[in-house]
């Protein structure tokens, strides 16, 4: 379903302690995340990430919709040795409308 990026961006306060997004955005415990829709997985310049990360990009496989929402749901479903200390999102809504609220900073 469609999201809603005002509601996505009270989701994502969950992800705050870690992430930064928007103008400006420095790696904090986690990359920053803007432009993540299509970008190419662990790609940040001087963020140290897991190895498990690093092989799940390889081959210049980038974030798109799917992969990015399987991620959020269930991290360590979608890569089994991440180092993302977060359990997931489990309801729909909130990935819907995080979604929206991180394609507003593409
Ligand atoms: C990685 C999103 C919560 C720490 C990532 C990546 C995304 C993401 C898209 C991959 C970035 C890339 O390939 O450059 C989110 C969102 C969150 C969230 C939307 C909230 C819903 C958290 C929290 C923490 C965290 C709470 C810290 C406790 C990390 C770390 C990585 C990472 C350390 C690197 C993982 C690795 O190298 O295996 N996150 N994250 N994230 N995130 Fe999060």
């Amino acid at each position: 379903a469609e999201g809603d990026a005002a509601a996505g961006e009270k989701v994502f306060k969950k992800c705050k302690a870690c992430h930064a997004v928007g103008e400006g955005a420095k790696n904090k415990v986690g990359p920053e995340l803007n432009a993540i829709v299509g970008r190419p997985i662990a790609s940040i310049e001087g963020f140290k990430y897991s190895k498990s990360m690093i092989e799940f990009g390889a081959d210049g496989k980038v974030w798109d919709e799917e992969t990015l929402v399987a991620y959020l749901t269930k991290p360590k479903a979608v890569v089994p040795k991440t180092k993302m200390a977060f359990a997931g999102l489990r309801k729909e809504k909130d990935r819907d409308n995080i979604l929206a609220y991180l394609k507003q900073f593409q």
